[in-house]
This record gives structure tokens, C-alpha cells and sequence, in this order.
């Protein structure tokens, strides 16, 4: 489970401390598929990158399983994050020169797992995300879609609890995004993952049992599926 209690980020900038994050409170349920929406520059990527251990809050806590994470150092944080949390980006980030396979092989390796079994859990994942086919191309010549879908294959491979996904089908065109979206229910729901998804399109948004709303670096407005008018 994920609980943060105000949380705050203060960024030092030319001198001057601005505050993005005023005092986060937010609990997300093992299993959970949590939506954020709000305009650019609320703060939902400060928000995210905190919780995904890939920067510090300022004050607060985080308890993640029960552990405060806040303050905890460097190295500590990279072992969890290793552990717990994969990663998907609105722009993919795959490395150019691997293909995808290598590209979802590369969290294994950093994990020491030995090159053959590597190679066979990520063969493994790509047919699940249905691009084993093409596992010997390099990122530019795979479609969008296709990009993101080896990208969630990397972020699945090493097993994580946590999925945290910073506007995943912000780069894809209507029906890509829908595919993707599917794939992330899929994977809330048959394996019990715990999906965070950034996006600012309503139409995602309305998908995730849950979104909350951000603003000015706070949380402002909380809906459940349940909620809706036209549900
Ligand atoms: N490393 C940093 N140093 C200083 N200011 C930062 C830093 N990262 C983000 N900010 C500022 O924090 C604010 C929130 O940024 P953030 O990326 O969280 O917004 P966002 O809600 O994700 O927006 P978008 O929808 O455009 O992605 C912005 O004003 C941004 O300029
Ligand atoms: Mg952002």
C-alpha cells in the first residue's frame, strides 16, 4: 500500500524556493487503478516521480508496505524502485541502438539475472504485450503504439507490485491509446497490479476506478466510478 502524509517539494530555483507540492495526503490500495488529472505545471509529475522513489519530498511521509521511504538515501531507494515499481513514460524512453527484446531485457541485467533466463522472461512478456513478433527491431522502426507496448513489457518484466505511468498515451493517436489503456486494465485486473496513471485525457481518465485531481500542487477534487452522473 501506498499512504502519503503531507507530502510537500520545495525547488530551489536561482536562489529563490518555490513550493510545487503543498501538503499531499493520498492512500492507494494494493490492487488499486488510481487516475491523476490537472493542468500542466500542477505538480502531478513532482507528484509521481515522489512516489515512484525517483526524488525526495521536501516534508512529509511516505510509507510504502508500511516502511517510510521519505528520506530514505540513494542507494536505498534504487533497490526498492528495482523492486516495487516499473515505469512508463509518455515518450517511451527505449534505448535506440537495443532492439526490444534487449530493451526488455535490460532491468533483468541490472538485476544480475543470467543473460538466457533474461532472454526468456522478456521473449515472455513480449508476447503478452503481442510484439514478440517483433523482437529484433530497433525502437524506429516499431509504430508509436508499438513503442509503448515494449515499454510496458519493460516495466513489467522484473514482476513489479507497482505500475506508475506519467501519460502513457499522451503520444498516441485514439485507438493506440485505448489498446494501451486495455493492456493496463488487463494487467489491474488479472494480476492484481497496483496502476497510477497520469493523464490529461478525460476519456482515460473516466476508465480508472478512481482519479483524483491536482492543482496548484494539491489535491482538489476526488472521484470514484460510482460518482459519475452518466455511470
Ligand atoms: N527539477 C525542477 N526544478 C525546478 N522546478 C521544477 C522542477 N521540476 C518541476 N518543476 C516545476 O514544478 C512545477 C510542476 O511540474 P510538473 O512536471 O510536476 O507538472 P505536471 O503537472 O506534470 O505538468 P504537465 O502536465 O505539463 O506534465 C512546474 O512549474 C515546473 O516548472
Ligand atoms: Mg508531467
Amino acid at each position: 500500500m501506498i499512504e502519503l502524509k503531507g507530502i510537500t517539494r520545495t525547488y530551489m530555483i536561482g536562489g529563490t524556493s518555490q513550493t510545487i507540492l503543498h501538503g499531499i495526503d493520498l492512500k492507494v490500495e494494493d490492487g488499486e487503478f488510481l487516475g491523476i488529472i490537472g493542468p500542466s505545471g500542477s505538480g502531478k509529475s513532482t507528484l509521481m516521480n515522489i512516489i515512484g522513489l525517483l526524488d525526495r519530498p521536501t516534508t512529509g511521509q511516505y510509507f510504502l508496505q508500511d516502511e517510510d521511504v521519505a528520506q530514505l538515501d540513494d542507494d536505498r531507494r534504487s533497490i526498492i524502485r528495482n523492486q516495487f515499481i516499473g515505469f512508463v513514460f509518455q515518450m517511451f524512453f527505449l534505448l535506440p541502438r537495443l532492439t526490444a527484446l534487449e530493451n526488455v531485457m535490460l532491468p533483468l541485467s541490472y538485476r544480475g539475472v543470467p543473460e538466457a533466463k533474461a532472454k526468456e522472461m522478456s521473449m515472455q512478456m513480449l508476447e503478452r504485450v503481442e510484439m514478440a513478433y517483433r523482437a529484433d527491431h530497433k525502437p524506429s522502426a516499431l509504430s508509436g503504439g508499438q513503442q509503448q507496448r515494449v515499454a510496458i513489457a519493460r516495466a513489467l518484466v522484473g514482476d513489479p507490485k507497482v505500475i506508475l505511468a506519467d501519460e502513457p498515451t499522451g503520444a498516441l493517436d485514439s485507438k493506440t491509446s485505448q489498446d494501451v489503456m486495455n493492456l493496463f486494465m488487463k494487467l489491474q485486473q488479472e494480476e492484481k497490479k497496483t496502476v497510477v496513471l497520469i493523464t490529461h485525457d478525460m476519456k482515460i481518465a473516466d476508465q480508472c476506478k478512481r482519479h483524483i485531481e491536482v492543482q496548484d500542487g494539491r489535491l482538489v477534487q476526488e472521484t470514484s466510478v460510482g460518482d459519475q452522473p452518466n455511470r
